[in-house]
């Protein structure tokens, strides 16, 4: 392992001004969002519409660090024979690949789950990186609920997540760890809090348990956040202030950057909450974007399956990433949502 390299490509990830597009939905959440917008998902509608964004040159150039690729898209070609990956790669952005397999029921903790992938990922790793590769992501996911989460699935989770994390590194490849504490339940920012805390507590002991070097990583982790189902719902500064205090007593200084999740909020939200959070500044990482809804909810509802569409897709896709990267240096105000990008 190069940790020097790593440790590069990690802060590239989370450069100032820049953050990651998650665009790493599975087959079937895909077909979700596109039953949404009432397209068909195939294998062209799906590649089709990862071009549309890959293709915006303003924003991959701009605003976009790297993009969180599904397997099925590392290996797919533009419409005129371009791997995808070079798309990416030409507009100076850093490819990477979502390897874990998604979630399993937890044997003796009912409705909990744990995220496998692990066989054969090794095989995999060398396989991604070959053809450009250089991030990668798993996501373990906690939910909140009466008498959940348990030790036992904030335990098997994190250590799944350090495996993952100490084989990329073995492979060359910056791991994002990405623990996603749900934000579905009627649970308060308090209830958040204290779940998030034990969850990258517990994260960050598996990762030094094994070894993982923690210059060579970028976390993923949800924001202090009430359920969306609470009664209580929090102002953005409440949101911000306590995700500050929180990160700050759970992430080490060495971690490189510090991208969110944007968890099912709103993109302007989305936006808002990362701002707050830069603008009290004095932090010892950057913080920053990989949204995954939250950065193509517009563009999906603008193009809407249709060719003729694509330039506005384009266009909604360029003006979520400019006002995330504006967040991503405290530089966003509400009113620069309106003006018309130029
Ligand atoms: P959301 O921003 O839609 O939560 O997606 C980000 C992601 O990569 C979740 O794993």
């Amino acid at each position: 392992m190069n940790l020097a390299d790593l440790n590069k490509i990690a802060r590239a990830m989370t450069a100032p001004g820049k953050g990651l597009l998650a665009a790493d939905e599975s087959g079937g959440t895909i077909k979700k969002r596109f039953d949404a917008i009432g397209v068909e998902s195939t294998e062209n509608s799906r590649r089709d519409y990862r071009e549309m964004m890959f293709r915006s040159k303003d924003a991959m150039s701009n605003f976009i660090s790297g993009v969180i690729l599904y397997d099925e898209t590392i290996w797919q070609d533009a419409a005129d024979g371009t791997p995808l990956v070079k798309l990416i790669e030409q507009a100076g952005a850093i490819p990477g690949i979502k390897v874990d397999e998604g979630t399993q029921a937890l044997p003796n903790c009912p409705g909990e789950l744990v995220t496998v992938g692990l066989d054969r990922l090794a095989e995999r790793l060398a396989k991604y990186y070959e053809r450009g590769a250089r991030f990668a992501k798993w996501r373990a996911v906690i939910d909140i609920g009466h008498g959940i989460p348990s030790m036992t699935a904030i335990s098997v989770n994190a250590h799944a997540l350090a495996r993952y994390a100490a084989l990329c590194q073995q492979a060359q490849i910056v791991p994002i760890v990405e623990p996603e504490v749900l934000m579905d339940g009627d649970h308060d920012i308090d209830r958040c809090v204290e779940i998030t805390t034990r969850v990258l507590n517990k994260t960050f002991q598996e990762l030094r348990l094994q070894r993982v070097a923690l210059e060579g990583i970028v976390l993923k982790p949800n924001m202090a956040i009430p359920g969306k189902k609470s009664p209580t719902q929090a102002s953005i500064a409440e949101v911000a202030e306590k995700t500050v205090r929180m990160l700050k007593n759970c992430v080490p200084a060495a971690v490189p950057g510090i991208a969110f999740l944007s968890g099912g909020q709103s993109g302007e939200d989305a936006t808002a909450h990362l701002d707050a959070m830069n603008r009290i500044g004095g932090l010892p990482w950057p913080l920053t974007f990989s949204y995954g809804r939250a950065l193509q909810a517009a563009p999906q509802k603008a193009w809407a399956g249709k060719t003729e569409n694509v330039a506005a897709g384009q266009q909604a896709f360029t003006h979520r990433a400019r006002m995330n990267s504006l967040a991503s240096k405290g530089e966003w105000t509400a009113d620069q949502e309106t003006k018309k990008a130029a």
